[in-house]
């Protein structure tokens, strides 16, 4: 039987940590669907048309090095914007969601649009000021020199679009079980996630 665990949330809130430690624990399939649209959308910043790149993407798209850095994200935040390329990406999110030993699926739209029968739903938040550290932490440990006040910005501006676009904005699905991380570490969000799914297995 699939079991399918949607992981949802803002940008860098900790679903990409949480969703791999959930995938390992489980031993389910894990897949970040916000690799998709990054990589759509720097095949947009290369010149091409995000619907066609979109409609064209294969798992080697999703190898680019060039994928986790601050221009991608605002490129895919833009891109995701665009109902034919949404639409475009759903059948591989579905058929992952499918897969007989279990997936995690992260993203903005997998508990309300890809898999809204999912048996599992978390949303996964924290303040803007906490994502936006984390995320200059990270970028800094990747040779960035952006400062906190562009990643901030960088983060808000990212929130706004992906809240306020009218095909598949971010919000909880009614069914969502929230988990602010803003005052947890790894480990407790971690095991908050399981302890989440394990009472949904526990009902399934
Ligand atoms: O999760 P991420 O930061 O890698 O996502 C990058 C952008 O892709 C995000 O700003 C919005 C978009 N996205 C989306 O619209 N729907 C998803 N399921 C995943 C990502």
């Amino acid at each position: 039987m699939p079991f399918t665990i949607a992981i949802d949330g803002p940008a860098a809130a900790g679903k990409g940590t949480i969703s791999r430690a959930v995938a390992a624990h489980f031993g389910f399939a894990h897949l970040d669907t916000g690799l998709l649209y990054r990589a759509v959308g720097v095949r947009m910043l290369d010149g091409i048309d995000p619907v066609e790149a979109a409609r064209a993407l294969t798992p080697r798209d999703l190898e680019r090095g060039d994928l986790r850095g601050a221009a991608a994200a605002q490129a895919a935040s833009k891109v995701a914007t665009i109902p034919e390329v949404r639409e475009a990406l759903l059948d591989f999110q579905r058929a992952f969601a499918q897969r007989a030993g279990g997936a995690v699926l992260d993203g903005r739209d997998i508990g309300t649009v890809i898999c809204p029968e999912a048996e599992a739903k978390l949303f996964v938040t924290a303040s803007a000021e906490v994502r936006a550290h984390r995320r200059h932490a990270e970028l800094r440990a990747s040779g960035s020199d952006m400062t906190y006040a562009q990643v901030l910005e960088d983060v808000r501006q990212r929130d706004a679009r992906d809240r306020d676009r009218s095909t598949a904005p971010l919000k909880p699905a009614e069914d969502a079980v929230l988990i602010d991380t803003s005052h947890l570490d790894i480990d407790a969000a971690v095991a908050a996630a399981i302890a989440a799914i394990e009472a949904r297995r526990g009902q399934a």
